[in-house]
């Protein structure tokens, strides 16, 4: 899978070259550019940016610069997405499904934002990671990278994804444990060193509907539950 990230700030990208998503890449499991859009500017002081017209605060980046550097990089494949609070706000459902297309073209806007000619004309998608206002798409294109990179094969493995928060049935994780066994006084749960598989996978589904049920309940209205778990759920309401 390849992104292309188009920005005025490269240098923003450091944290996606290190770890699980910066070793997926040196060994060719994904491929991450950065496009300095400034590399693009026809104006001798590689301008990119000029003042609203109509007024108002800020400065907005220049379309037909914007232009030249999608223009570098589109092909047939490309699906454009740009980060903006105005966007569906990511959730996992649509990391999975981002993560099926082979390239990524990530629109990061700085200052004021775009010039809309431009984001009319390239923009397949636009996607917030949340209703609050950042500086800039550079941060929201790394939560994307690093969030649908993990879905490219082979870059983590695959039981830890159907395990975790929001994959399995749409509950959060279990909690889990490692050694010591006691600490600060307090014991590993049982059931979990007793080599019972059976009875493990249950005290850790439970735990995920309790867990769900106490910090995110809205997710219980779409999850995927049996009757005998939405009995146990009235039990936890008491
Ligand atoms: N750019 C600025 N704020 C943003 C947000 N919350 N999500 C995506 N892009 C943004």
């Amino acid at each position: 899978m390849k992104f292309d990230v188009l920005t005025l700030f490269p240098e923003m990208f450091e944290p996606v070259k290190q770890s699980v998503i910066g070793r997926a890449a040196q060994k060719n499991l994904l491929e991450i550019n950065l496009i300095n859009i400034r590399d693009f500017s026809k104006d001798k002081h590689k301008k990119v940016d000029d003042t609203v017209y109509g007024g108002g605060a800020g400065m907005l980046m220049k379309p037909d610069v914007v232009y030249d550097a999608y223009n570098a990089v589109k092909t047939e494949k490309s699906k454009v997405i740009y980060l903006t609070p105005q966007g569906n706000v990511l959730c996992q459902s649509k990391v999975e499904s981002l993560a099926k297309e082979e390239h990524l073209i990530l629109l990061c806007g700085h200052y004021e934002g775009i010039d809309q000619r431009v984001i009319d004309k390239i923009v397949d998608e636009e996607i917030s990671i949340g209703d609050y206002v950042l500086t800039g798409g550079e941060i929201p294109a790394m939560v994307l990278i690093d969030s649908v990179a993990r879905y490219v094969d082979g870059v983590i493995d695959n039981e830890s994804i159907s395990e975790e928060s929001f994959s399995k049935d749409g509950l959060l994780e279990y909690p889990q444990y490692t050694r010591p066994e006691t600490f600060e006084g307090v014991k590993v749960p049982e059931v979990l060193q007793s080599g019972h598989h059976e009875n493990i996978n249950k005290w850790r589904r439970k735990e995920a509907i309790r867990v769900t049920y106490l910090k995110r309940p809205d997710l219980l209205e779409k999850a995927n539950l049996t009757d005998e778990e939405k009995e146990y759920i009235k039990e936890l309401k008491k």
